[in-house]
């Protein structure tokens, strides 16, 4: 069974004259020991889905539609009270930016034991989250327990972010964008971490993220999203070695690893992706897609087929 699921859900931003369509009729599932990976450009409504999927939704940001079940529950049709309690059961969060997760005035020590004592206070003691700050490779966890998130660095921060996320045995841990923040050194150090952790931890992984090599390296399914939509969906290896939406096949040649050396320039898609609050009819990549013909105006199938799904006129699943 699913841990965490969406069901054609719709998210819009208000904004002046109207709404913005950030996140449009998305389905997907992620269940116990899977990561699902979400990709795609910046601005295609990756955070926003995570923070529909967490019930953090910024003010002016409203559900239009869908279904969103948390171990079967039907959460958007419970009060939200109840809606938070199952929440903070049972979803972690970890953000980009480790260090807005913490509150600078109190050492690492006191921010986890509050944090945990919010949520289940008898579980936990100082041991148990000395032992889980070494799980996650703080090299020295006593004294990082009295230290201030600003001594920290941030790929450090990024760990006991980390750390407090699984100090909270969540059924399903949502990254968004958990390396980006970092340099490439730490990023490769966090990635790791994350990969051994999928050994010891049995929840659902949902990774956010615009770096290839992270879904490469983590993920077992990936979801592509291109202005608001997942275009594509698939098992990580088939989505790599196979991709079939125009959009992906445009992304994976974009990747700066799997460019050849020497030639004097990272390829881009070119063209923008288009304004959300005012969508154009029919495929919302057509105007960016070398494949572009007249029936790409009128509404996308989607094609299923073996665990891969495809929104395009062109290409089938
Ligand atoms: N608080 C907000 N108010 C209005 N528009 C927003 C807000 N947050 C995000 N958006 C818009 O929603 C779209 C999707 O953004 P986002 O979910 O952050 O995408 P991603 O995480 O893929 O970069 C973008 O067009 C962005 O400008
Ligand atoms: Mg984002």
């Amino acid at each position: 069974m699913s841990v965490l699921s969406v069901e054609d859900l719709s998210v819009s931003y208000r904004i002046p004259g109207g709404r913005l369509r950030a996140v449009r009729d998305v389905s997907l599932s992620v269940g116990r020991g899977e990561v699902l990976g979400i990709m795609g450009e910046s601005g295609c409504g990756k955070s926003t889905l995570a923070a529909a999927m967490i019930g953090l939704l910024p003010a002016g940001a409203s559900v239009d539609g869908g279904v969103i079940r948390l171990n079967g529950a039907d959460m958007l049709r419970l009060p939200v009270d109840e809606q938070r309690r199952l929440r903070g059961q049972s979803v972690a969060m970890v953000f980009q930016d480790p260090m807005t997760a913490f509150n600078p005035v109190l050492t690492i020590g006191r921010q986890l034991a509050d944090f945990i004592g919010a949520h289940d206070a008898a579980r936990h003691n100082r041991a148990d989250i000395a032992a889980m700050l070494e799980k996650v490779g703080i090299p020295d966890p006593a004294r990082c327990l009295g230290r201030y998130p600003h001594e920290l660095s941030g790929g450090m921060r990024q760990r006991v972010a980390i750390a407090a996320a699984l100090l909270m045995q969540p059924d399903v841990l949502i990254a968004d964008e958990p390396t980006t923040a970092l340099d490439v050194t730490m990023e490769a150090q966090i990635i790791h971490l994350l990969r051994d952790l999928r050994t010891s931890f049995d929840g659902a992984i949902v990774i956010v993220t615009h770096h290839l090599g992270v879904i490469a390296e983590l993920c077992d399914r990936v979801a592509v999203m291109y202005a608001g939509e997942v275009v594509e969906e698939a098992a990580v290896d088939a989505l790599f070695h196979d991709p079939r939406h125009p959009y992906t096949r445009a992304l994976l040649s974009c990747d700066p690893a799997v460019v050849q050396p020497g030639i004097g320039h990272l390829p881009t898609i070119g063209g923008r992706i288009p304004d959300l609050s005012a969508l154009p009819p029919g495929c919302a990549f057509a105007a960016r897609c070398a494949m572009t013909d007249a029936t790409c105006a009128s509404p996308v199938p989607r094609h299923r087929a073996a665990g891969r799904s495809v929104l395009c006129h062109r290409s089938k699943a």
